[in-house]
């Protein structure tokens, strides 16, 4: 799966309003939440570590601006991510923290300067660093005690991990038992787990052959055979250790950082052979570039260099500062660039619906590695407009047979950063983004504001098919008892249930059938007999339970209840949102039944416009049909009939003063009154805000009634 990411214009942290910011710090938040589930615990990140780090500097931009809105559980303000479920959880003696990145030579000449205030050292006292190689791998803590080691964990959340002992113990790199006489009694040992590049190579092609899972990258590979709960599998995988520092520490054998990584080579540990002890600024700069310049020699990926104040009374002095430390950075390799053409745009079809382009390349090395494919995100992204945290693009859109420069920074997924415009060939076109689904046909749709289109066919595209049904299935849809996401997945393999409808048709063509269920294996006569009644017990169902499990787009448990209420039953429901598909065509849908649902408090025009869509697609509507050929829709409960106005039509027009438009609406119709957006006819009562217009005007000519805001409150009796 590629990544989704939505394209906006990113507003200057500076101008952003305190309002702007808490909304921008939660999707940011949000945002990189995910992003970290998927590196930690699923070993499959989405984005490039470029565009990660991106997001969290302006989330870290805001905070600055905005201190008071700093929450706790801020990502800024955490490490890494929970560790996942399966390996028992270790709480680390001292939490395992992160580093601060450096991008330019700037920022690292601003380290040294910060380090220098802080320690207020005068002219001629230059704070001498150690600079390691940053190995791209995951860090692992290993505490010994009286030199034996007794428990591995990886960093988890920083504070927590997840025990790794008895995996680690298949690692050759990792001593069993320290070596050597100054051993402290208690002894954490730190560094990263990686694999080198020319076995990780082999490692995946064994894999393909075995039809196994092929890792994205080296450091995937190795999280992947660490975190085995089959031992002897990590035990086949050839994964190697760098140690670099240390946790708790009983005593310490050495007082600067030189000394105590001689310490751990004398201990028994692989120590990087290329970390040198500098004296300044222009000395790391010299190592960084070196060491760029060999990087692809090494045969481990490393993203950059870490540099660390030498003495560790400094260090102790210069202490942390939210996750990371005041004495060490990591100063990052820009990401790796090559130039090849653009044969062609795929475009995959996601299991929520989502449209991705796929750049189709010349194959071309970056970085050592061959790429052929990269992601394009979204149509924006094409057109040259879109950012948002991949990397940002110049306003030239891409064409076929483009020269594009294609970049890969210690990533899975390679991106198209720009175009050589002077190699566009003449005839180039502009590519135009199609408006239906390639898998099966249905329209595809972008809302305002978001920047993937989508495919509408719901209910009816393979692409969506078994996450729909799961969807259908799920406990506020259907709720099936025996009848979860892995028996829908293996129905839907073995092609006995394909669509919702081929839930409620399976006892009869399983009657029919010679490969019967109850010779599946798990299943027997009783657990197929269960199955059945728990699917019969189905056939009856309430109206906002059929609504949810549809599946449209932001119809969540509640809006689909707005709508049954609303509606009543399955036919008003069905019969109103086919008329309102018919405004789908025009620019602005004009059709009465549409603007009746968009009246709808608590239904907003997005909603509104899902659900539409969705009736749009005849496809959508004839699998309904079916599907309510097998089941009985129980009618929804209707408000209480006894409000003085129940069943009468009201428009609210002018800037009301006493409550908000939407509550005005959500109030009526608990009590049963319908609201209108216009006034007709039909309209029984205008309630008029102050500066009401046309539609006060109207009422007047059509001699409906108009209730100021504190007659309608009397009339309702609040
Ligand atoms: S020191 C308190 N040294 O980079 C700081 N980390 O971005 C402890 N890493 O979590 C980390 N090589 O996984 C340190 N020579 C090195 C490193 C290194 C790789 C990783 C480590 C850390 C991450 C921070």
């Amino acid at each position: 799966m590629i990544a989704k990411s939505k394209t906006k214009t990113l507003t200057d942290v500076a101008k952003l309003t305190n309002a702007q910011a808490k909304v921008e710090l939660m999707r940011l938040a949000l945002e990189i939440e995910a992003h970290n589930e998927r590196y930690y615990q699923k070993d499959a990140p989405t984005v490039s570590d470029a565009a990660y780090d991106a997001l969290r500097q302006r989330l870290e931009a805001i905070e600055a601006k905005y201190p008071d809105l700093v929450t706790t559980d801020s990502p800024s303000q955490k490490v890494g991510a929970a560790p996942a479920r399966g390996f028992a959880k270790v709480q680390h003696a001292v939490a395992m923290l992160s580093l601060g990145n450096a991008f330019g030579d700037d920022d690292v000449t601003e380290f040294v300067d910060r380090i220098r205030r802080f320690l207020k050292l005068d002219a001629d006292h230059i704070p001498a660093l150690v600079a390691e190689p940053k190995i791209d791998g995951l860090s692992l803590s290993l505490r010994y005690e009286n030199g034996d080691l007794v428990r591995a964990a990886t960093r988890g959340d920083g504070f927590t991990g997840e025990d790794v002992t008895a995996n680690v113990r298949t690692i050759k790199d990792i001593p069993h038992t320290l070596k050597g006489r100054h051993i402290p009694a208690a002894c954490e040992m730190r560094g990263e787990v990686y694999m080198l590049k020319k076995d990780f190579l082999e490692l995946n092609k064994k894999q393909a052959e075995a039809d196994d899972t092929v890792f994205a990258n080296p450091r995937n590979s190795a999280a992947g055979s660490l975190r085995q709960k089959d031992v002897s599998i990590t035990a086949s995988r050839p994964l190697k250790f760098f140690a670099y520092t240390w946790g708790e520490m009983s005593e310490r054998p050495a007082d600067t950082q030189h000394g105590m990584l001689e310490w751990m080579d004398k201990a028994g540990f692989v120590v990087n052979p290329r970390t040198k002890l500098c004296k300044d600024v222009d000395d790391v700069l010299k190592f960084y570039s070196k060491i760029g310049e060999e990087r692809d020699t090494l045969g481990y990926d490393i993203d950059g260099v870490v540099y660390k104040v030498d003495r560790l009374d400094w260090q102790d002095r210069l202490g942390f500062v939210s996750r990371s430390p005041r004495w060490a950075i990591a100063h990052k390799f820009a990401a790796e660039q090559a130039t090849t053409i653009l044969n062609g745009i795929d475009i995959q079809v996601g299991r929520t619906g989502a449209l991705t382009p796929v750049a189709r390349l010349e194959p071309v090395t970056v970085g050592g590695v061959v790429v052929s494919n990269a992601t394009l995100h979204n149509e924006d992204y094409i057109k040259g407009i879109g950012n948002d945290g991949n990397p940002i693009r110049d306003g030239v859109d891409l064409r076929v047979g483009d020269t594009v420069v294609v970049q890969r920074a210690g990533d899975v997924i390679p991106q198209v950063v720009s175009v050589i415009t002077e190699k566009r060939p003449k005839n180039a076109k502009p590519y135009k983004f199609p408006d239906t689904c390639p898998v099966c046909g249905s329209h595809a749709v972008r809302e305002e504001d978001e920047a993937v289109r989508r495919c509408t066919g719901a209910l009816i595209c393979p692409a969506q098919a078994t996450e729909r049904l799961k969807h259908f299935v799920s406990r506020l849809a259907f709720d099936i008892d025996g009848l979860g996401d892995k028996q829908i997945q293996e129905f839907y393999e073995d092609d006995l249930v394909k669509s919702s409808v081929d839930i409620f048709t399976l006892q009869k063509r399983d009657a029919r059938s010679t490969s019967k269920l109850m010779q599946r294996e798990g299943y027997g006569e009783t657990s197929v007999r269960n199955l059945f009644a728990a699917i019969d017990a189905r056939r009856k169902i309430e109206l906002h339970r059929l609504i949810y499990g549809l599946g449209i787009r932001h119809v969540g448990e509640g809006n689909a209840k707005l709508l049954a209420r609303h509606y009543g039953s399955i036919e008003n429901f069905r019969e109103a949102m086919l008329a309102a598909a018919k405004g789908t065509k025009d620019e602005e849908n004009t059709t009465e039944a549409y603007q009746d649902l968009n009246n709808i408090g608590g239904i907003g025009e997005i909603v509104a416009d899902a659900v539409v869509e969705f009736f749009a697609e005849p496809r959508n509507v004839k699998a309904l049909g079916e599907l309510l050929r097998e089941i009985e829709v129980k009618p929804a409960e209707q408000p209480r009939k006894s409000s003085p106005v129940s069943d009468k039509t009201v428009v609210f027009t002018g800037s009301l003063t006493k409550f908000t438009r939407d509550e005005a609406k959500a109030v009526a119709e608990r009590l049963g009154a319908k609201v209108a957006g216009s006034v007709s006819k039909k309209t029984d009562y205008v309630v008029a805000g102050e500066d009401a217009g046309s539609k006060l005007t109207k009422a007047r000519e059509l001699g409906v009634a108009v209730l100021t805001e504190d007659e309608w409150l009397t009339l309702i009796g609040e």
